[in-house]
C-alpha cells in the first residue's frame, strides 16, 4: 500500500448527505487518510479558499451550489486550478458523467459507491495529484531559468555593445595623435619619442581590433549582425585577403599560397565580412603552425554547385574534444608550452557566425600535431546576379 505523507492535506468530501460523509471518512480514515466534511457546494467552496485540499470527492446533486457549479467555481481560481477532484455520479447517467468532466472534473466514481474500489482510486489520484504537481513545479523552474538566462544573455551583449562603443572614442585619439607624432607630422622628434609614439600607435590598433571583435561578438549574439549583401567578385577578396596575412606568413617562415578556381560566376554576399572569415581563418592558419610549415587556401566549387572556402595548414592541430572550446567566445586551447600565441579567443565564433549569416557552415578538420582543415560551405543559390529589389524581398522573407 501505498504511504501517504503526513504533510499532506486532508480530502475534502462534499455531500449533502451526511450518512455517506461518514460512510465515506470512515472507508479513507481506515487507510489513514485525513478527511474534512462539508454539508454543501458553499461550504465547499469557503473551505477551499482558505486551504486547498489534496483532493475534493464532490456529490453531483446538492441544492444551492451543485457539483458541476463548484467544480467550475474552483477550476476558476489558480489556487483549486489544479486539485483533483472526483465527482460521484450515477453510472448510467452518462450525459451526467460527461458534463463532470466538462466542468473540470478529475475522474468520476459510480454510485452507489464500492467502498473498496474508492480507495484504491483516491490513493491512485493523490499519487497522479502529486506527479502533476511536481511537473509542473519543474515546468516552471525550468521557464524561470531560461528567461533568467535570456535576460542575462542579453544584458551581457548590450553592456558590451555600450562598452566597446565608449572605449573605442577615446582610442580614435590616441592612435591619431600617436601616428602623427610617429610619422612627425609637425617637426623632427627625438628618435626615442619618435620610437614610443609608434608603439603607442601600434598598441592603439591592437586594442581597436580587439574592442571591434567583442562589438561584433556581442551584435552577433544579439541578432544585431546584419549582412550588406552585394555581387562580390571572390578572386579580388581573396587576393586582399591573402596580402594581409602575408607579411605574417612570410615573417613566421610559412609556405602560405591560394588557389582559386578559374572564372567564378559572381557571388551574393557582404564583402568585408567575407575578408573577415578568410582573414580570421588564415591569421589562424598561419598563427598555430610553426616556422617551415604549409598554409593553402583553396576555393571552388563543389558537385553539386556550393561554394567552398577551405583553408588548410600543417599546424599544431587540435584534439576533438578542444573544438568546443576553440569555438566557443573568448575559448583558446592551452598548447602546454607558456601562451606565446596573440589573439582573445573570439575569431572562430565569430567567424562562424558570419559563415552562417550567410546561409552557410564551417568544419573543422584537425589533429593534434598534424594540422587543421577548415571548411567554409556556402549555397550554390548565392551564385546568382540579385538585384536590390528581390535582395530586399529575400531579406523580409527571412
Ligand atoms: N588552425 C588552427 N590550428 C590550431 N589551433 C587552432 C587553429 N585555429 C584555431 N585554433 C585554436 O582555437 C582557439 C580559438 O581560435 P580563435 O577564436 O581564432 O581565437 P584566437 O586566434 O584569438 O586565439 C585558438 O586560440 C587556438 O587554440
Ligand atoms: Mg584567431
Amino acid at each position: 500500500m501505498d504511504a501517504i505523507a503526513p504533510q499532506d492535506a486532508p480530502i475534502l468530501i462534499v455531500d449533502d448527505d451526511a450518512i455517506i460523509r461518514s460512510l465515506m471518512r470512515a472507508s479513507l480514515e481506515s487507510d489513514g487518510l485525513g478527511v474534512i466534511e462539508a454539508a454543501s457546494g458553499e461550504e465547499a467552496r469557503a473551505i477551499c479558499a482558505s486551504s486547498v485540499p489534496s483532493l475534493l470527492i464532490a456529490d453531483v446533486v446538492m441544492p444551492g451550489i451543485d457539483g458541476f457549479e463548484l467544480c467550475r467555481l474552483l477550476r476558476a481560481r489558480p489556487e483549486t486550478a489544479f486539485m483533483p477532484i472526483l465527482m460521484a455520479t450515477g453510472l448510467d447517467d452518462v450525459s451526467s458523467i460527461m458534463r463532470a468532466y466538462e466542468a473540470g472534473a478529475t475522474d468520476f466514481i459510480v454510485k452507489p459507491i464500492n467502498w473498496l474500489l474508492l480507495n484504491h482510486r483516491v490513493r491512485y489520484i493523490l499519487r497522479a495529484g502529486r506527479a502533476f504537481d511536481e511537473l509542473r513545479q519543474n515546468q516552471d523552474r525550468l521557464i524561470a531559468a531560461k528567461d533568467a538566462a535570456v535576460a542575462a544573455s542579453r544584458a551581457k551583449s548590450e553592456f558590451l555593445a555600450n562598452m566597446s562603443h565608449e572605449l573605442r572614442t577615446p582610442l580614435n585619439a590616441i592612435i591619431g595623435f600617436s601616428s602623427i607624432m610617429r610619422d612627425a607630422m609637425f617637426g623632427p622628434l627625438d628618435p626615442k619619442y619618435a620610437e614610443f609614439s609608434a608603439l603607442i600607435a601600434d598598441s592603439g590598433n591592437h586594442l581597436l581590433a580587439i574592442i571591434n571583435s567583442i562589438l561584433d561578438i556581442a551584435k552577433a549574439e544579439s541578432n544585431q549582425l546584419l549582412l550588406k549583401e552585394e555581387t562580390v567578385d571572390l578572386a579580388r577578396i581573396a587576393g586582399f585577403s591573402m596580402s594581409l596575412v602575408g607579411d605574417m606568413a612570410k615573417k613566421a617562415e610559412i609556405d602560405c599560397r591560394a588557389s582559386i578556381a578559374p572564372n567564378l560566376p559572381p557571388f551574393f554576399a557582404d564583402s568585408p565580412k567575407l575578408s573577415q572569415i578568410l582573414i580570421n581563418l588564415l591569421s589562424n592558419a598561419v598563427k598555430f603552425t610553426p616556422p617551415g610549415g604549409r598554409v593553402r587556401l583553396t576555393i571552388e566549387r563543389h558537385g553539386d554547385g556550393d561554394l567552398a572556402f577551405r583553408i588548410e595548414d600543417s599546424g599544431i592541430g587540435m584534439s576533438a574534444d578542444k573544438l568546443p572550446l576553440a569555438l566557443s567566445p573568448f575559448g583558446q586551447i592551452d598548447s602546454g608550452l607558456a601562451r606565446k600565441y596573440e589573439g582573445i579567443g573570439l575569431g572562430l565564433p565569430l567567424t562562424k557566425r558570419l559563415i552562417e549569416l550567410h546561409d552557410g557552415t564551417m568544419t573543422i578538420d584537425s589533429e593534434a600535431g598534424k594540422g587543421t582543415v577548415v571548411t567554409a560551405r556556402f549555397p550554390a543559390a548565392r551564385f546568382r546576379p540579385v538585384d536590390a529589389a528581390s535582395s530586399l524581398v529575400r531579406r523580409i522573407a527571412g
